[in-house]
C-alpha cells in the first residue's frame, strides 16, 4: 500500500480499518474534546495595512494576545483571493487523484528534496500509521512544483507567494506586540531568503474515525503555519488541557505559531499544539505552508527577551536544517523535539 487514498479506492468496503491504523486508546478517547463554546481569536489583517494607527496598534495588541494565549487564530480580510484559495484546494485534490504510479515519482523521498509525497508521517518509526497522505514541497527560496497536475505549477506559486506576504506582515505586528521594532523578526530571521514549506494533507473517509488519527498531537516546526482546507472540520488544538474543535469561516486563514516562535521569543509565544481528526463521510484536504527562517540559520532566544534573573535563555541555538532532521526523523509526538533543546 503506498497511500490511504489507494487503500480506500482499491475496493476496501469493509467497516473495519486494517489494525496498523488503529492508535492506542490514550491518544484520543481520555481527553475532553470541548464543544464550540470556546472561540479562537478572529484578527481583521485590512487592519493592520489599513494605515489607520490607532487601528493598527489595537490590532497588534490583538495578535500579540492571540500568540500568547492561543497560538493560533483566524484570519480575515487577508486580501488573498477566494478563488486562488478554492484553485489551491482543486489543485492539490488533483494531485491526489493521479495514479499511484504518478505519485509515485515522488514517494520514498528525503526530508530535504524537493518534492516527497507519502502516508502517515515517517513510516520507519511511526508506531501506528496515520489515516493520511501528504504532499510536501520546498517552495522558497527556491521555487517547486510537481510537475502534474499541469496547473499545479502556477497555482501553488501564487498561493505560496500571497502566503508569504500574508506571514510577512503578520510577523511585523507580532515583532511590535513583543515591544520590538517592525522588522525585527524579519531581520533577525531573514525571512526574505527563509525556508517555506508546502504541506498538503489529504484525509480519505474513514470506516472508523474514532479508532484512527489523522495528525497525532504535535506543534510545527516554523515560525508560523498559514492553514486553509476544504471546509470540513478535523484540526483541534489543546488549549488549557482541552482540545478545542478549530472550525474556520469560510474563505479565511488559520495561522498558527511553531517551535522557532517559541525559540525566538524565549518561550514568550509558545508553540500551539495540535491534531488533526478524521471523519467518516468525506475527503478532507488541508494545506498548511509553514514559514521559518533559511534552513542554515543558527535560531536561539532574542537577546531582547532573555534576562538572567527573570527569563533566563531557555533554548539552546541549533540550525532550523538540524531542528527539521531532529523533528522528522523522529516519532510526531507533542513537543519532543522542543524539550530536546531545552
Ligand atoms: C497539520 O498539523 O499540519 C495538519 C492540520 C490539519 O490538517 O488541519
Ligand atoms: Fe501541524
Amino acid at each position: 500500500m503506498y497511500s490511504v487514498k489507494g487503500l480506500v479506492d482499491s475496493g476496501f468496503h469493509q467497516s473495519a480499518i486494517p489494525s496498523k491504523f488503529i492508535i492506542a486508546s490514550s491518544s484520543q478517547e481520555d481527553d475532553t474534546v470541548l464543544s464550540q463554546e470556546e472561540a479562537i481569536p478572529t484578527i481583521d489583517f485590512s487592519l493592520l495595512t489599513s494605515g489607520d494607527p490607532v487601528q493598527r496598534s489595537k490590532v497588534i495588541q490583538d495578535i500579540g494576545n492571540a500568540c500568547r494565549d492561543w497560538g493560533i487564530f483566524m484570519v480575515i480580510n487577508h486580501g488573498v483571493q477566494e478563488k486562488l484559495m478554492d484553485d489551491m484546494v482543486k489543485a492539490s485534490k488533483s494531485f491526489f487523484d493521479m495514479s499511484e504510479e504518478e505519485k509515485g515519482e515522488y514517494n520514498g523521498k528525503q526530508l530535504f528534496d524537493p518534492i516527497r509525497s507519502g502516508t502517515s508521517f515517517n513510516v520507519l518509526v511511526d508506531k501506528s500509521l496515520f489515516w493520511r497522505d501528504y504532499l510536501k514541497v520546498h517552495v522558497h527560496p527556491h521555487v517547486n512544483s510537481p510537475k502534474k497536475p499541469a496547473c499545479y505549477r502556477e497555482i501553488s506559486q501564487e498561493y505560496c507567494k500571497r502566503a508569504r506576504d500574508v506571514a510577512s506582515e503578520l510577523l511585523k505586528g507580532i515583532s511590535m506586540s513583543l515591544g520590538l521594532e517592525e522588522n525585527y523578526i524579519d531581520k533577525a530571521m531573514e525571512v526574505e531568503f527563509g525556508s517555506q514549506l508546502l504541506v498538503v494533507n489529504f484525509y480519505p473517509p474513514c470506516p472508523q474515525p474514532e479508532l484512527a488519527i489523522g495528525m497525532p498531537p504535535h506543534s510545527d516546526h516554523g515560525l508560523l503555519t498559514l492553514l486553509i482546507q476544504n471546509q470540513l472540520g478535523g484540526l483541534q488544538v489543546l488549549h488549557n488541557g482541552k482540545w478545542v474543535p478549530i472550525n474556520p469561516l469560510p474563505n479565511s486563514i488559520l495561522v498558527n505559531t511553531g517551535d522557532h516562535m517559541e525559540i525566538l521569543t524565549n518561550g514568550k509565544y509558545k508553540s500551539v499544539v495540535h491534531r488533526a481528526m478524521v471523519n467518516n463521510k468525506a475527503n478532507r484536504i488541508s494545506i498548511a505552508t509553514s514559514h521559518g527562517p533559511p534552513l542554515d540559520k543558527v535560531v536561539s532566544p532574542a537577546q531582547e527577551l532573555v534576562d538572567t534573573e527573570f527569563h533566563p535563555i531557555a533554548y539552546h541555538g541549533i540550525t532550523y536544517r538540524e531542528y527539521l532532521e531532529l523533528q522528522q526523523s523522529n516519532e510526531l509526538n507533542g513537543k519532543s523535539c522542543l524539550d530536546r533543546i531545552r
